[in-house]
């Protein structure tokens, strides 16, 4: 649950629900000025989800564990009804009045469909910390999709599909302050999101320009995993372990390689010469490995998710499907 410490933006209180929908009368207060200027807890900070598709759901389910103020919506009302229920958070009767409501809005739409629904949010964001996750698209093009708008922050999130597990390597880039209040407030808002996000797992600041790298490594990266366990595991099958072992087997090693990586902090390649003994059965697999052109394979899989991350870059009204 949320910690203790106190930031010093301008965000709205807590609004009523009805039923666990929110009730659309309910930002009267705030629309009466009635916002408190400063100091408020994670714990009493409404965070809302547009999109609760692959990435929003395993942001929903990392963001649960840190607040039980969740708000959701999705374009079609079975997806977050099912979403909701099985997550225990609240549906918003829709993106305009989860933006009211929200201090904080995640955007976890495609990027084809982050204009419309900007174009959908822009005259409710002022004050909001608008936070995207959509790969490809600039925190410039964002701000000039959202027009005269005037947030608290914009953030750039790239997670991946592990967070719904607590081991996403997230990463987190802002817009360069102009000045040292727009700073302050940036940091604020940059700490918020970490807060939200650290249960999803790494959670690591990088310069913008780092985005498309981060999307075609860390992003995209569990589907290469994804593919290497499948193969591991059909081969372990080929050799007459029976499939759900396989899987086992396949996957607690990618852990354990991965682990060993992060937590030895020595090198993969010093750590694949300990596996690989004269004459033994890893070398062995290794030259086919090498024979199949699997490093450069790799190499050229992530370049071209980083390529595919900067055709994107056009801004929202250019994004092409994902
Ligand atoms: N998938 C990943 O592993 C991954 C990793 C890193 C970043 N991302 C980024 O995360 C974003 C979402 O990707 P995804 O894979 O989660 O896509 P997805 O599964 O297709 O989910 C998209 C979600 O957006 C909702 N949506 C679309 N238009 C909307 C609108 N106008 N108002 C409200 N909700 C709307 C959809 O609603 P319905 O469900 O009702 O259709 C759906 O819930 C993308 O920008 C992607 O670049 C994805």
């Amino acid at each position: 649950m949320g910690s203790n410490t106190t930031f010093l933006l301008a965000l709205p209180n807590r609004t009523a629900l009805k039923g666990g929908v929110l009730d659309p009368t309910a930002n009267k207060r705030k629309e009466e000025g009635g916002w408190p200027q400063n100091m408020k807890k994670l714990s009493e900070i409404n965070t809302g989800f547009i999109g609760t598709g692959a990435m929003g759901s395993a942001l929903i389910k990392a963001a649960s564990k840190a607040t039980d103020k969740i708000f959701i919506t999705s374009r079609t009302k079975e997806n977050r009804a099912r979403v909701a229920k099985e997550l225990g958070v609240t549906e918003a009767e829709d993106n305009i009045s989860l933006t009211k409501l929200s201090d904080i809005v995640f955007l976890v739409v495609k990027p084809a469909q982050l204009d419309a629904v900007l174009h959908e949010i822009k005259p409710h964001c002022d004050g909001k910390i608008l936070v995207s996750a959509a790969a490809g698209i600039k925190l410039s093009s964002i701000r000039a999709a959202i027009g005269g708008a005037k947030p608290a922050a914009l953030i750039r999130v790239m997670p991946n599909i592990a967070a719904s597990a607590g081991e996403s390597m997230t990463a987190l880039a802002v817009e360069k302050p102009a000045s040292e209040t727009e700073k302050t407030t940036i940091e604020e808002a940059a700490e918020l999101v970490r807060k939200l996000l650290i249960s999803g797992g790494l959670v690591e600041r990088v310069d913008e320009n780092l985005m498309d790298c981060v999307t075609a490594i860390s992003g995209s990266g569990p589907a290469y995993a994804f593919i290497f366990i499948e193969a591991l595991a059909d081969a372990a099958v080929s050799l007459g372990m029976p499939r759900r072992a396989a899987y086992k087997f396949a996957a607690q090693t990618l852990k354990g390689a991965s682990t060993l990586v992060l937590e030895s902090g020595r090198h993969p390649a010093e750590l694949k010469d300990a596996v690989c003994s004269p004459a033994g059965t890893s070398i062995e697999a290794v030259c086919a490995l090498e024979a199949g052109a699997f490093r450069s394979t790799i190499i050229e899989a992530a370049r071209n998710a980083a390529r595919k991350s900067r055709s994107l870059a056009a801004g929202p009204a250019a994004a092409v499907p994902h």
